[in-house]
């Protein structure tokens, strides 16, 4: 199972000693505002777990948790998985954070990280995200990633704006950087 760092975020796949620091963000209201829209019972954070366990082990990617280095505190959450969930569509690149370390562009630390791991790693010719329409800060991640705006789709029983790069887009956004 990989491990990915960056400046300031240690990435490891998610495991079950990991319920306490997930429930804190999964908690948060505001933080599923524009995801489920409601706040989600340790209960379901317990299975969220035990789904991204079995496709660490179908997969060899999925949900990581990510620690702050300097205070080792859990502080977020990010993936490389499948649109809709399904391994025959494009890998797509997801992302959440605890209320508190908003605005600190540790999203977009962690994304360039996401990225370069499904890119170099998986090799996957494409790379998406999705996000409610009017979540700016997530969709300002994904066009800091070099990402482009593809339209409004229907995703996870929501209508969602849709976001995509290429391999060569991420070679030209790494080049240019
Ligand atoms: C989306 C989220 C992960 C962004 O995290 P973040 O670390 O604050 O993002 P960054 O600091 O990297 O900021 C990225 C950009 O978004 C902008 N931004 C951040 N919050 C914003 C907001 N509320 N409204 C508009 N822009 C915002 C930042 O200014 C920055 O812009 P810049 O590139 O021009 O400087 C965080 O807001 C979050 O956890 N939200 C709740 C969960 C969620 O919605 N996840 C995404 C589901 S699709």
């Amino acid at each position: 199972m990989t491990i990915l760092t960056t400046e300031r975020l240690r990435l490891e796949p998610i495991v079950d000693a990991h319920l306490d620091g997930l429930q804190a963000i999964n908690s948060d209201a505001e933080v599923m505002r524009y995801l489920s829209g409601k706040p989600e019972s340790r209960e379901q954070t317990q299975l969220m777990i035990d789904r991204v366990k079995e496709r660490w082990a179908a997969w060899g990617y999925s949900w990581w948790s990510f620690f702050e280095r300097e205070s080792g505190q859990l502080i977020g959450a990010g993936c490389i998985q499948h649109l809709g969930r399904d391994p025959v569509l494009p890998h797509e690149i997801g992302w959440r954070l605890r209320r508190d370390h908003w605005h600190l562009g540790l999203a977009s630390e962690a994304a360039q990280e996401m990225a370069r791991f499904a890119f170099d790693q998986l090799r996957a010719p494409q790379l998406c995200a999705v996000c409610h329409p009017d979540n700016q800060a997530s969709a300002r991640v994904m066009q800091r990633l070099g990402m482009a705006y593809r339209g409004i789709e229907r995703w996870y029983e929501m209508d969602c704006a849709v976001y995509g790069m290429t391999r060569s887009d991420w070679h030209v956004a790494c080049f240019s950087a």
